[in-house]
């Protein structure tokens, strides 16, 4: 495989990868919204699809696996690391993970131990850890936008 095909398939990967994890985030974010505004309707209706919901973080692991393996592909091949463009866009991804970690994770945890408690105002408790979810989710979509920008335009 010479180095241009190489290259390509590295950036397909990369962009499946990008897919994945964008995908995953914005498609959660608009569900969380929609769940919140039924929560005062049957309860177990609502358990039921925020378990199904939080199921699909499952899928981020396996994008951040593609996107960072292909990176790093990508960045031996094209050898950018001095760049300013480049070490800004390390900076967002190092905000991504943290902000996944940090943040978001722990509203998940907050929001599974709600769910499996034996209590029936779910809803009153819910509220607060999914106003905190949509925001993780709003960061990391706009953290999303960012590298991406900082990508195609390559400042600096
Ligand atoms: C939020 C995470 C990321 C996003 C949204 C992102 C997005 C992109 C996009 C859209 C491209 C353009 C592909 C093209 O021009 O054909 C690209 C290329 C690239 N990415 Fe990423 N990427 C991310 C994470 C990473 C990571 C973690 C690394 C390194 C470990 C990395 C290294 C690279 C390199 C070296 C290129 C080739 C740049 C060039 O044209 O010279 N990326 N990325």
């Amino acid at each position: 495989m010479n180095t241009l095909r190489l290259l390509q398939s590295l950036v397909v990967i990369h962009l499946t990868g990008l897919t994945l994890m964008a995908g995953t985030s914005a498609v959660s974010f608009l569900a969380f919204k929609k769940l919140s505004n039924s929560l005062d309707e049957d309860q177990a209706a609502v358990k039921y699809y925020f378990k199904k919901l939080l199921g699909l973080s499952g899928l981020l692991p396996l994008g951040a696996i593609l996107l960072i393996s292909s990176g790093v592909g990508l960045l031996l091949i094209t050898h950018t690391y001095g760049q300013l463009w480049f070490q800004l866009k390390m900076g967002v991804v190092v905000a991504l993970i943290s902000n996944g970690f940090l943040f978001g994770a722990r509203q998940e945890v907050k929001i599974k131990q709600i769910l499996d408690a034996p209590e029936s105002q779910i809803h009153l408790q819910l509220r607060q850890p999914l106003v905190r979810l949509r925001i993780f989710y709003a960061i990391q979509l706009t953290l999303f936008l960012l590298a991406i920008i900082l990508t195609v335009t390559k400042p600096g």
